[in-house]
């Protein structure tokens, strides 16, 4: 057992070889550890245990591969000066979880023990956590329904995980201009539905569009929302920002968008900065027009795996439209070099955003 816990712990006879810092890509390459626990509506949570890494046998008949009961999180360890490691934000994540849980009918994890898993987990596999400046250790939480049952209900028994992952940059441009494609063919989320939930099915769903967009040599999709193809929503598995004259504008959270927890730093950097800041409808048309008559500054995209991405090209109804002459704007670098500092305990962090783990 780990203290007073009730989390039991098995260490890994024989430890994997680590890929190079500098060369990690994004997903690929999994630690040595993982945190598990189980819920069934008879015992509630148990069974919570840091194990060695390994492959699960489910039944085919589980309910998250028929009825796609499963969410999960994204956050990321950073190794900072003298061996520090710092957490950004990881309450606001299971929180957010916990959200989502309630939205898909799944049972909602104890914040305070899984907070305790995740850093035990990551003190075993500290190793893990990549020196090199740029790249973490991405957290993977999920929590999947498992029933063994066809008949279609919220699930009786669930599995709440978390994986470890070393990473570098997400998008191939690395901290580079993407070249996005607006996509008027297909739509995200509705409002009502489950686009503010980080769940499966709406990864899945997005998959067509974003392939074509590469196929046609764009980085990801910009969506429009459902109703009227009219309101900028998202960027692939990003929140989008623009920079219109001295204001800083992103679409609101209705309940279509995910309510990025990177989004809300920016929101709240910017506010202290002094930018006049707008969370309100902007649609694909204001956009291009200013655009064309030079009030629009830049924008960017918001998210744990690519930080901040500068957005350098819109291609909308067969036309592109360059942002900033295609190059990275000032506000997208000042905030990816903030961020990055305040994640690696290198800046003060006026917010109390960071959580020292070791
Ligand atoms: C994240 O930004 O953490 C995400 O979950 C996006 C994912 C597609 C890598």
């Amino acid at each position: 057992m780990l203290g007073e816990l009730d989390i039991s712990l098995e260490k890994a006879g024989e430890l994997k070889q680590k890929p190079a810092d500098d060369n990690l890509g994004f997903g690929q390459h999994f630690s040595d550890h993982m945190f598990l626990m189980e819920w069934s509506r008879k015992q509630g949570w148990n069974n919570a245990r840091i194990c060695p890494y390994h492959k699960f046998e489910m039944d085919p008949a589980s309910t998250v591969l028929h009825y796609g009961q499963a969410i999960f999180e994204g956050l990321k360890a950073y190794r900072g000066k003298d061996d520090q490691v710092f957490l950004f934000r990881p309450e606001d994540n299971f929180t957010r979880m916990n959200e989502g849980a309630v939205r898909m009918s799944m049972p909602r994890i104890p914040v305070d023990k899984v907070m305790q898993a995740l850093k035990a987990l990551l003190y075993l596999d500290r190793e893990w956590i990549p020196k090199v400046e740029g790249a973490s250790l991405y957290i993977r939480p999920t929590l999947i329904g498992v029933d063994q049952y066809l008949g279609l209900k919220p699930a009786d028994q669930y599995l709440f995980y978390i994986i470890l992952c070393p990473v570098g940059a997400y998008y191939a441009e690395g901290f580079n201009p993407t070249k996005i494609f607006v996509s008027t063919d297909y739509v995200r989320a509705v409002k009502g539905g489950v686009g503010h939930v980080k769940t499966a099915g709406n990864y899945a769903a997005s998959l067509l569009a974003s392939e074509e967009a590469k196929k046609a040599g764009y980085t990801q999709v910009l969506w429009l929302d459902a109703c009227e193809r009219k309101y900028i929503e998202e960027v692939g598995t990003s929140n989008i920002f623009f920079v219109l004259g001295d204001q800083v504008i992103t679409p609101p959270l209705g309940g279509s968008i995910l309510p990025g927890i990177t989004r809300d730093s920016v929101l709240k950097l910017v506010s202290s900065w002094g930018y006049q800041v707008e969370e309100r409808p902007v649609s694909i048309d204001e956009i291009l027009e200013s655009a064309a008559d030079g009030r629009l500054k830049e924008s960017f995209a918001t998210g744990t795996a690519a930080v901040i991405s500068p957005v350098g090209e819109l291609f909308y109804n067969n036309q592109t439209h360059l942002i900033n002459k295609g190059v990275t704007g000032g506000l997208s670098q000042r905030l990816f070099d903030e961020l990055q500092a305040i994640q690696n305990g290198e800046q003060e962090d006026s917010f109390k955003w960071t959580v020292r783990v070791g």
